[in-house]
């Protein structure tokens, strides 16, 4: 059993949001019954019917993975008309980004209209590796390096890094290698701006097992289905 705004949302009809004001506008069946309540729960059996249009759900699920470039928004839509990384990919199907990358910051992000795959990678337990390399807009101090392996508080959390490299200490700048296995939003910007570093360049260039190698910045391929799979293994080891 799912929750109804979730099942038409997996169908690549609409968002879940979306989903909600259909509902609640009255515009859903289930099995010929108009339902105006959030989280009625539904099954494979029961058939559901929009503007009394029956849903069809959307079996084909497709995965991309995009190296993505600066000046693109990690949503499949903008209120000011950016290009979104949605924009990038050439499919007719609904997809949308697993997690975020900042406007300026380039790097790995799996697009896909799976949104059990993108629930289980955004879950906190399931402790997703990413790892990104910064530049730093200074020398970077040992002791930092010391303080950041303990981990830095952020909003009253702390994020402890999985492991930490400097590549790079020059008098001016530094660069950074850092690998995390949260995903809250412009946590690596946070983190180094606690220490009193400015991150001035920002690149994921791995998330899970799967790594930017083949990818230049802006271009996409779509994942294989032994990596779906053994991405879908994080749901049954939260400690991967
Ligand atoms: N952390 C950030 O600060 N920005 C990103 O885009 C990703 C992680």
């Amino acid at each position: 059993m799912e929750r109804l705004q979730k099942v038409i949302a997996n169908s690549g009809y609409t968002s879940r949001r979306k989903a909600e004001e259909l509902i609640k506008s009255g515009k859903v069946k289930v099995n010929g019954e108009k339902i105006t309540t959030l989280g009625t729960k539904v099954n494979n059996n029961d058939i559901i019917e929009i503007n009394n249009e029956p849903l069809k759900i959307n079996d084909n699920k497709v995965y991309y993975l995009l190296n993505k470039p600066k000046s693109v928004i990690s949503s499949s839509s903008d209120e000011l008309n950016r290009t979104t990384v949605v924009d990038l990919i050439d499919t007719s199907v609904r997809i949308y980004p697993i997690g975020r990358l900042d406007y300026d910051t380039t790097g790995l992000i799996i697009l896909t209209n799976d949104g059990t795959l993108a629930n289980i990678l955004m879950h906190p337990s399931f402790k997703v590796e990413k790892k990104y390399i910064a530049k730093l807009d200074k020398h970077f101090e040992i002791e930092d390096l010391k303080k950041l392996e303990q981990g830095i508080l952020i909003d009253k959390r702390k994020c402890i890094p999985k492991r930490v490299k400097i590549k790079k200490n020059d008098k001016n700048y530094s660069i950074i290698e850092i690998t995390i296995e949260e995903g809250r939003n412009h946590i690596i910007k946070n983190v180094f701006s606690t220490l009193g570093y400015n991150v001035v360049k920002l690149h994921r260039k791995e998330y899970a097992f799967l790594t930017d190698e083949s990818l230049k910045v802006g271009e996409y391929r779509v994942l294989t289905i032994k990596e779906v799979k053994k991405l879908y293994g994080y749901s049954r080891n939260k400690n991967n």
